[in-house]
C-alpha cells in the first residue's frame, strides 16, 4: 500500500532520505527552512517553513494528509516536533524531545551511560560553575575535551592536545559563556559512526562510516558539520576488525535496552582506541553526511522499516549492497568560519554521471542553483572498492568545478585510508 510520508529537513541527509522514500514509492511531502531543489523535485508538495516550529510542521502535515513522518535534523527533535506530530496521530520516526536528550544534552548522555552501565563511557564531569571547571582542567592528569552540554552543530567541542592546550581550554571555558559544559577524557584513536534503526525494542544496524570533520585536507582547520565520509563493502572499515564493529553494536544494543520506547535513528559515534571501543557521543538521527553513504546501498525497502515501526511489528532485517561508498561535500569558500555564498552550482543530477548528487543548503533561482553559507551539495560514488568509489565521486566534482567552492579531495583516497590503518597499528603497538 502506498503511504503518504512527511519529511522534515532540507540538507544532503534529507535529500538521501527523500530518494530512499521515492524508491519505496512513498508519496512524499517535505518541509524545510530552505528549498532543496532535489527534494522538491521528488515531492508532491514542498513548503519552506521553520522546522523548529511544531505548529507550522503539524499544520503542513495535516494539510498534506500524511500518514507517517521522518525527521532529519536534531534541532527539530529538540523543539518537540516529533511530540507534536505524534500528538496529532501522525506516527513519527524520530524520538520525542525527552528521548532526543541523548543527543541534545551531553551531560544527560554521559549520566545516562553511567547510570545504565553502558560500556565505553570515558571519564567525565559536568559543570555549571566555569571556575570550578577551570580548576578541574588544572588538576586533571591528562588531556580533556571541552563540550558544551547543548547543540552546537558539531562545532562547539575543543580537544586539548589537538586544538587547544590547557590554557586555551580554560580561556575557551571562560569566554564562551556556556551555561553547562562536560569535561571528559580525551580519547585517542580512529572515529567511526554506526547508524541504527530503532523501534519496538528492535535495533537494526547499518555499515560503519568514517566522517571527516575538519575543514581542510590532512585533517587541518576548524571543525565542520562533516566534509565527507566513506564506507567499505563490508560492515566494518579498513582500520578495524569485524569483532570491533560488533563491540560497537553491543554498546548500541545496551543503549537501546536502556532507552525503553525510543523510536527513530540512533547514531553512535565511536572511537576505536588501543583499549577498545569508546563512545564519543550518541545522536538521535541520521548523520549528515553519513546518511548519504548508507541509504543508497540499503536494499531493504525503507518504507517497510517505517511502517513496521509504526505498526508495532518487528523491524525487517536489513540487507545492503556489498559496495563501498565515498561521499564528498562541496562547501562554500570560507566555510565554516567566513563562508561566501552566491556561487553557481554547475553540476546537476544528470551531469554527475555515475555518482549520485545530493543537494544541501542551496538556493534555487530562476537562472540556476546557487550556494548559500552552509554545505552546498555532495556527490557519492558507489563501487566494489573505496578507491573506485572515490574516483567516481571525483569525476562528478570535476564537472562541478571549484569556483566559489572548497572540497576535501583527500577523503577516500588510498593515502588517507592507509594513514588511518597505520595510525591504529601504531596505537596498538604493532
Ligand atoms: P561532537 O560535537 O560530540 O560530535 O564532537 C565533535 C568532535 O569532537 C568529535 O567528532 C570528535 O572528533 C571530537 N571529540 C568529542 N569528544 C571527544 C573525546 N572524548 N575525545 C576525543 N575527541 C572527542
Ligand atoms: N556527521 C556528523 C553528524 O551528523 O553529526
Amino acid at each position: 500500500m502506498t503511504e503518504t510520508v512527511l519529511l522534515v529537513g532540507g540538507g544532503g541527509r534529507e535529500h538521501a532520505i527523500a530518494r530512499a522514500l521515492a524508491d519505496s514509492n512513498a508519496d512524499l511531502y517535505a518541509c524545510a527552512g530552505n528549498k532543496n531543489p532535489g527534494i522538491a523535485r521528488l515531492a508532491e508538495g514542498f513548503e519552506t517553513l521553520d522546522t523548529t516550529n511544531p505548529t507550522a510542521v503539524v499544520d503542513f502535515a495535516r494539510d498534506s494528509g500524511v500518514d507517517l513522518a521522518v525527521i532529519g535534523p536534531e534541532a527539530a527533535l529538540e523543539a518537540g516536533v516529533a511530540d507534536a506530530l505524534d500528538d496529532a496521530d501522525i506516527y513519527t520516526f524520530g524520538p520525542q524531545e525527552a528521548e532526543a536528550r541523548i543527543e541534545t544534552d551531553k551531560a544527560f548522555q554521559r549520566r545516562f551511560m553511567e547510570e545504565h552501565d553502558i560500556p565505553g563511557c570515558p571519564d567525565f564531569e559536568t559543570f555549571e560553575d566555569m571556575e570550578a571547571a577551570c580548576e578541574y582542567v588544572d588538576e586533571y592528569d591528562g588531556d580533556l575535551v571541552v563540550k558544551p552540554a547543548g547543540l552546537t552543530g558539531g562545532k562547539g567541542v575543543r580537544v586539548m592536545g589537538d586544538q587547544v592546550d590547557a590554557e586555551g581550554a580554560k580561556e575557551y571555558i571562560r569566554e564562551s559563556e556556556y551555561d553547562r559544559i562536560v569535561l571528559e577524557e580525551r580519547l585517542v584513536g580512529e572515529e567511526f559512526t554506526v547508524q541504527g534503526f530503532v523501534a519496538n525494542g528492535d535495533l537494526r544496524v547499518t555499515p560503519a562510516v568514517q566522517d571527516h570533520k575538519r575543514a581542510y585536507e590532512g585533517d587541518e582547520g576548524p571543525n565542520t558539520g562533516g566534509m565527507g565520509s566513506y564506507s567499505d563493502s563490508s560492515l566494518e572499515l579498513p582500520f578495524m576488525s569485524e569483532s570491533e564493529y560488533m563491540d560497537a553494536i553491543d554498546i548500541m544494543q545496551a543503549a537501546v535496552d536502556a532507552l525503553d520506547g525510543y523510536k527513530g535513528v540512533l547514531y553512535g559515534q565511536f572511537m576505536l582506541t588501543a583499549e577498545g571501543i569508546k563512545v564519543v557521543e550518541f545522536n538521535a538521527r541520521f548523520g549528515d553526511p553519513e546518511a548519504m553513504n548508507t541509504l543508497p546501498v540499503l536494499e531493504t525497502d525503507f518504507l517497510d522499516v517505517l511502517t513496521a515501526a509504526r505498526d508495532g511489528d518487528d523491524l525487517p532485517k536489513l540487507k545492503f549492497q556489498r559496495q563501498a561508498t565515498v561521499c564528498k561535500y562541496a562547501v562554500p569558500e570560507g566555510y565554516p568560519t567566513d563562508p561566501k555564498s552566491g556561487a553557481l552550482v554547475k553540476v546537476d543530477e544528470e551531469s554527475a554521471g555515475d555518482a549520485i548528487l545530493y543537494y544541501a543548503s542551496v538556493d534555487e533561482r530562476e537562472d540556476g542553483i546557487y550556494t548559500t553559507t552552509s554545505r552546498s551539495f555532495a556527490v557519492v560514488g558507489i563501487a566494489d572498492s573505496i578507491t573506485e568509489a572515490e574516483e567516481i565521486a571525483e569525476d562528478a566534482l570535476a564537472v562541478a568545478g571549484e569556483e566559489g567552492l572548497r572540497i576535501r579531495h583527500d577523503i577516500g583516497k588510498p593515502d588517507l585510508v592507509q594513514q588511518r590503518i597505520d595510525h591504529m597499528a601504531e596505537l596498538r603497538g604493532e
